[in-house]
């Protein structure tokens, strides 16, 4: 273990994007960023952030590098997270962070998740720490809820957990990606940063949304719904479980004051594409996250038929694809 402040060390490491099938849209505590519902997600490997994080003894305060430009803006955020492996490691040495990610940030494509994944991993290095899966997730979770799930690869279960000082909420592997290799394709329908972020708008669903109390108390069901879908393989299940999820979490968000529109008219004539497809035996089902693009899951297969069907939507920008991947790993 580190025990001096005069050292310089470096980590690297490397994190899938996640998005959630069972959505996390709710805090039970905002300070350590507790969420008030599990979650259920897949974690892709086409799409990922790469980290390195420098200790520099020679900064007065750690240092944010996003995609090529300095962010002061983010840094308070960043210094929070490495607060705490910082004092795990006994050391206060800032750090120089530079990270990129490989797909458009900001845009509901989960940039936060694979961020915070690997500023964990890189900084667990640097500091030569040596944490266990579950002690990298609580730490990725005060970072970004969603980057609890990121520490793991394939189907990964978020648990809310109940103890006040959230120890117990953390993520666990489901089902490990090979095990079964759905595919995705993401339709891009607006590039650029989102107006309304996560963590804002889910505050706003709770404390405006009159549908708020229904979204929370409905997902138990659907947690152990969608753990029987994924351990039985059921695509069919899965599919309806998943979408009748994500309507759900944008009803709360739509129903708050202000209400939080996150669809454009593409993301809508992409969602009926899907329905349509599956109407027509294509298994296929989408998502969408506080963002306009649209996420559709393919069953092994499907990847060309669907990205051919979205690819023709008008307003579809781009098309990513992915198979899932694996959790964070450092370099
Ligand atoms: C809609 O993990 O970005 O993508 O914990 O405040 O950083 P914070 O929120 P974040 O929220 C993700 C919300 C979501 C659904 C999901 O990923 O489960």
């Amino acid at each position: 273990m580190a025990t001096s402040d005069q050292r310089s060390a470096l980590g690297r490491a490397r994190a899938g994007a996640n998005f959630a099938l069972i959505k996390y849209w709710g805090k039970a505590d905002a300070l350590l960023n507790v969420p008030a519902v599990g979650s259920i997600s897949i974690t892709l490997d086409a799409l990922y952030t790469d980290t390195q994080v420098e200790l520099d003894s020679t900064l007065a305060r750690d240092e944010l590098w996003l995609d090529g430009k300095r962010r002061d803006e983010d840094v308070a955020k960043i210094s929070a997270c490495l607060d705490l492996l910082r004092a795990r490691a006994r050391v206060t040495t800032r750090a120089r962070v530079t990270t990129a990610n490989n797909f458009p940030t900001g845009a509901g494509l989960a940039s936060s998740a694979s961020g915070y994944a690997a500023l964990v991993r890189a900084a667990e290095a640097a500091l030569e720490l040596d944490l266990t899966p579950r002690e990298r997730s609580i730490v990725a979770r005060q970072g970004s809820g969603s980057a609890a799930r990121s520490i793991f690869g394939g189907f990964v279960e978020m648990h809310a957990g109940v103890a006040p000082d959230g120890s117990d909420s953390f993520a666990e592997p489901l089902l490990e990606a090979n095990e079964w290799p759905l595919e995705v394709v993401i339709a891009v329908t607006a590039k650029g940063e989102k107006e309304v972020g996560s963590r804002s708008g889910m505050m706003r669903s709770a404390t405006s949304s009159p549908y708020y109390a229904a979204w929370v108390a409905g997902q138990p069901a659907d947690l152990a719904a969608a753990r029987t879908a994924i351990r039985a393989r059921d695509f069919a299940a899965l599919a309806e479980l998943a979408e009748h999820n994500c309507l759900k979490m944008h009803a709360a968000a739509l129903s708050a004051r202000p209400p939080l529109v996150y669809w454009n008219g593409a993301t809508v004539e992409c969602l009926h594409t899907v329905q349509r497809l599956r109407a027509q035996g294509c298994p296929v089902f989408f998502t969408i996250d506080a963002g306009p693009q649209v996420k559709a899951v393919c069953a092994p297969g499907a990847r060309s038929q669907v990205a051919a069907a979205l690819r023709a939507v008008p307003g579809v920008q781009e098309l990513l694809t992915s198979a899932l991947g694996p959790g964070a790993e450092s370099k």
